[in-house]
């Protein structure tokens, strides 16, 4: 039997999140939303490239959870987007609204469903679904780290002039402008970065990630990125329908790893068919601990706010 992946949220993150599924036939796909007809009619859309794209994928577009029962993963993009100006966390309320009332729903109708969270503000929108899903931690995953550091490798895959296969990335931290590029544990074919670009145009690279968002939101004018997102939020969909034992970067919820605890943020942890199977510690320099540190704390002042601190 093929698997069942529901995307909350038929927008543009969630709509090509759904075309990046079914060009790498990866599951059925149920594309929900609250507006009438917009699933529908892109669900359809997308169905019939599948006989150009030679997939098999059913796919529909549905307002109703009824359609959605028993997915193997949901993946929740529901939410209002950022305009020019606007910061992350200015999503604040009106998701947290959103993301409580989607989650409710999502688990009358998939128990046992692992959840990915892609709505912003990430991290404190992670820690709602957390906190309203009442799953345990390995089924309620936040992403964000896959992105960002998707957009370190692009940039220093073109300052190198290598193949972007060469290059790995980490970035750990909260989804905002606290996040922390590792360049230490950044590679080019095994060789640490730090070695192939010197101090100061790495930090220029570390900032044009981490402003990464914001540069995109600029250049669109009505709304955020959502190519990468959606290709981000699918690899690790992929990680755990093919139980790949995949180290990734996500958003998962701390209980004491790095020194933090009761908090959703941004570090390296592995999925395979249970969800989050491990967070992975690595050893951090006092300053990159500090920089961590203060990533938390900017996601706990949010989740102060909504009350799921
Ligand atoms: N985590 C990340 O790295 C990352 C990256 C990009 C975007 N995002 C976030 O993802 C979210 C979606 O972005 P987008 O560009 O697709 O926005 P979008 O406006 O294109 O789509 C959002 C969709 O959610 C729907 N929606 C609103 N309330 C709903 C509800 N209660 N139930 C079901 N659907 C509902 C809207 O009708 C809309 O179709 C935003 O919050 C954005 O900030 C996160």
């Amino acid at each position: 039997m093929r698997k069942k992946v529901t995307i909350v949220g038929s927008g543009n993150v969630g709509a090509t999140a759904a075309h990046w599924i079914a060009a790498k036939e990866l599951a059925d796909v149920v594309l929900l939303d609250v507006v009438e007809g917009v699933p529908q009619g892109k669900a359809l859309d997308l169905l019939q490239a599948m006989p150009i794209e030679k997939r098999d994928c059913s796919i529909i577009g549905t307002n109703d959870y009824a359609d959605t029962v028993n997915s193997d993963v949901v993946v929740i993009t529901a939410g209002i987007a950022r305009k020019p100006g606007m910061s992350r966390d200015d999503l604040l309320t009106t998701n947290h609204g959103i993301m409580s009332k989607v989650v409710g729903e999502v688990v009358k109708a998939s128990p046992n469903t692992i959840i990915i969270v892609v709505s912003n503000p990430l991290d404190a929108m992670a820690q709602t679904a957390f906190k309203q899903a009442g799953f345990p931690r390995e089924r309620v995953i936040g992403m964000a780290g896959v992105l960002d550091s998707a957009r370190f490798r692009t940039f220093i895959a073109e300052e190198l002039e290598v193949s972007v296969e060469n290059v790995t990335a980490f970035v750990l931290g909260g989804h905002g402008d606290t996040m922390v590029p590792l360049s230490r544990y950044s590679t080019v074919a095994g060789i640490p970065i730090t070695e192939l670009i010197e101090p100061a145009r790495l930090k220029e690279l570390e900032t044009r990630t981490a402003n990464g968002g914001a540069e995109i939101v600029k250049h669109l004018k009505t709304g955020s990125a959502y190519y990468a997102p959606s290709a981000a939020a699918v690899e690790m969909v992929e990680a755990i329908l093919k139980d790949k034992k995949k180290i990734l970067p996500c958003a998962a919820y701390l209980q004491g790893e790095y020194g933090i605890s009761g908090l959703y943020v941004g570090v390296p942890c592995k999925l395979g068919a249970k969800g989050l199977e491990q967070i992975i510690e690595i050893k951090l320099t006092p300053e990159e601990q500090a920089a961590l540190q203060k990533s938390a704390d900017s996601v706990k002042e949010l989740c102060t706010v909504i009350g799921v601190a």
